[in-house]
């Protein structure tokens, strides 16, 4: 499939901004970027970081690291400011405004209806179906793919945020199936640490137009540090590349995601998934012995999804316990609905101890 004819035709026909990075090393005496010769922090951590000079673009170290990680080639890699901006970056590629659109299958992660409302694109919704646990209708969506000739880019989310349940991989290459030829299949990886499925990225091989999409926000634990990764064919990279701002991580952002995935930070992600695992089912239970509880998703991610008769209250009874929970009641399908995080054993029994009290007064 020729991913550069479903882009949006300005983006592959621009020659793309050059940086002084870019074009040449960070090398000898560098009077070609209008930097500061000398950083005026203090301390040697950040003087190590050589402030006052640009960062690389997409740093070489960084990129290794991922990769090996995400056990994919670096050419089919691109780092990015969080999944938010490569959810950005690919909606301003290949969605024309006012022309194109993107489907996404709601309830779901928020922002793909957001950067397309942004480029002026087109949101299709092909919504879960209430009547089966918010599941993805399959049918409805190969459906709307073969109707809808807009169609630019196609989100799926596995975990999905905020059910948690998986997409498989025979649906997802069903999906790809469709969209040969017209679309971008997007699936967004940022929970897949939790489950015991692995990536789908192995695929991209097969099905170019296949991008996964990967975060170090969730269980590597660094949201702070703003670090995504797009996994895509290298036609793709080569079309987000020419968009990305031109030095897109903060040199104290490299360092940290360096940091964030190396050393006894592994060990300690490894551990922190186990926990959260363990804490997710332990949670389950509890709400399972909780009668005023209507529904409970079984979620593969950080989080658990629930149903009950006074989202609203309950929302309201935690904040004055000091815990915050996410109330998605007023969106189509989740009435009633609260998203639980999975925090610490403390803040888990503080939660469970709150849910409790908020029974009892029922
Ligand atoms: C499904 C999903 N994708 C992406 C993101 C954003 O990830 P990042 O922090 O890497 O921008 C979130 C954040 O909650 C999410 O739930």
């Amino acid at each position: 499939m020729d991913i550069y004819a479903i882009a949006r035709p300005e983006i592959v026909a621009m020659k793309p901004y050059q940086s002084a990075r870019k074009t040449s090393s960070a090398d000898g005496i560098l009077l070609n970027a209008n930097e500061a010769p000398t950083s005026f922090v203090d301390g040697p951590d950040l003087e190590r970081l050589a402030l006052n000079r640009y960062p690389p673009p997409q740093p070489a170290n960084l990129r290794t690291q991922l990769a090996t990680l995400y056990d994919v080639p670096e050419s089919s890699l691109l780092l990015t400011r969080g999944s938010d901006e490569g959810i950005d970056l690919l909606t301003r590629v290949f969605c024309r405004p006012g022309e194109d659109a993107i489907v996404e299958c709601s309830p779901c992660f928020g922002m793909y209806r957001i950067a397309a409302t942004i480029q002026a694109a087109r949101v299709i919704d092909v919504p879960r179906q209430p009547q089966n646990g918010l599941r993805i209708d399959f049918d409805a969506l190969e459906k709307t793919i073969r109707d809808e000739a807009s169609v630019r880019l196609v989100f799926l989310t596995s975990p999905n945020n905020p059910t948690g349940d998986l997409i498989e991989r025979d649906q997802l290459e069903r999906i790809l199936q469709v969209c040969d030829g017209k679309a971008l299949v997007v699936l967004d990886e940022a929970y897949i640490e939790f489950c015991s499925s692995k990536s789908a990225s192995d695929l991209i091989d097969r099905w170019p137009h296949l991008v996964v999409l990967r975060t170090l926000s969730k269980a590597w634990a660094a949201a702070g540090v703003r670090c995504g990764t797009v996994i895509a064919n290298p036609a793709v990279i080569d079309l987000l590349l020419r968009v990305i701002a031109p030095y897109p991580m903060a040199a104290t952002a490299i360092d940290a995601a360096m940091q964030a995935t190396s050393g006894a930070a592994v060990d300690r992600k490894a551990q922190f998934i186990k926990d959260v695992v363990r804490d997710r089912e332990d949670l389950i239970i509890f709400l399972k012995n909780c009668p005023w509880v209507i529904e409970i998703w079984q979620s593969r991610a950080n989080f658990v999804l629930i149903r009950v008769p006074d989202a609203d209250g309950l929302v309201t009874w935690c904040d004055t316990s000091g815990l915050k929970i996410r109330n998605f009641s007023s969106q189509a399908g989740l009435a009633g609905c609260v998203r639980l995080t999975i925090g610490s054993d403390k803040e888990m029994a503080k939660l469970k101890a709150a849910l409790e009290a908020f029974g009892e007064q029922q």
